[in-house]
């Protein structure tokens, strides 16, 4: 069974970030896009809201939908007014996991590290709700200025971990 890299991207960072850990660890990215595009402020005032309230936004059909080829997710996603961006609340929603191992990748512009514990919380029941099992959790900072070559040392250590599973 494969692995693979599910993420949603609104400003690029988690793209690279899932580009970096596939390429790294050879395995296939999927990317979740919102139905409807957003931009500017008023797409992130939307966004804010739609993360304080668990909203489960309309994704575009895609390779998420059908993960039974995949034995273990890497989900890669951006936190939201603290909360896990609402593409990750539709993914997990209308998504079989049962028997799937899921390690998150939360991606922050926040240096505090331990700031969003109660979201992680919140997000693994979720997916063990769904069925899925909880293989690891890294946190990476990484904010609008960070650059595709800045990947945080985090990640490699995380990667590098990975690597001996
Ligand atoms: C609408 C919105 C809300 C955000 N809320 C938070 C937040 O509460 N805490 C935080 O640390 N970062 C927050 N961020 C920053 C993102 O998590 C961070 O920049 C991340 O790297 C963005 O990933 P992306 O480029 O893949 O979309 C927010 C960004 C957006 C657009």
């Amino acid at each position: 069974m494969k692995s693979a890299v599910m993420f949603y991207s609104y400003t690029g960072n988690c793209r690279n970030i899932s580009n970096y850990i596939a390429k790294t660890l050879n395995i296939d990215t999927i990317e979740l896009v919102e139905e409807s595009p957003r931009k500017g402020l008023l797409g992130n005032m939307r966004g804010v809201v739609q993360a304080l309230t668990n909203t489960r936004i309309p994704l575009l059909d895609g390779k998420w939908q059908d993960l039974s080829e995949y034995s273990t997710i890497y989900l890669v996603f951006p936190i939201w007014a603290s909360n896990v961006n609402p593409a990750v609340n539709t993914f997990i929603e209308f998504t079989n996991l049962t028997g799937k191992k899921v390690h998150i990748i939360s991606v922050q512009g926040n240096k505090n590290i331990g700031k969003y514990h109660r979201t992680l919380d919140y997000l693994s029941k979720f997916i063990r709700y769904k069925g899925g099992r909880i293989g690891s959790f890294v946190t990476i900072v990484y904010s609008k200025k960070s650059t595709p070559e800045s990947i945080p040392e985090q990640l490699d250590n995380f990667l590098a971990r990975r690597r001996h599973y």
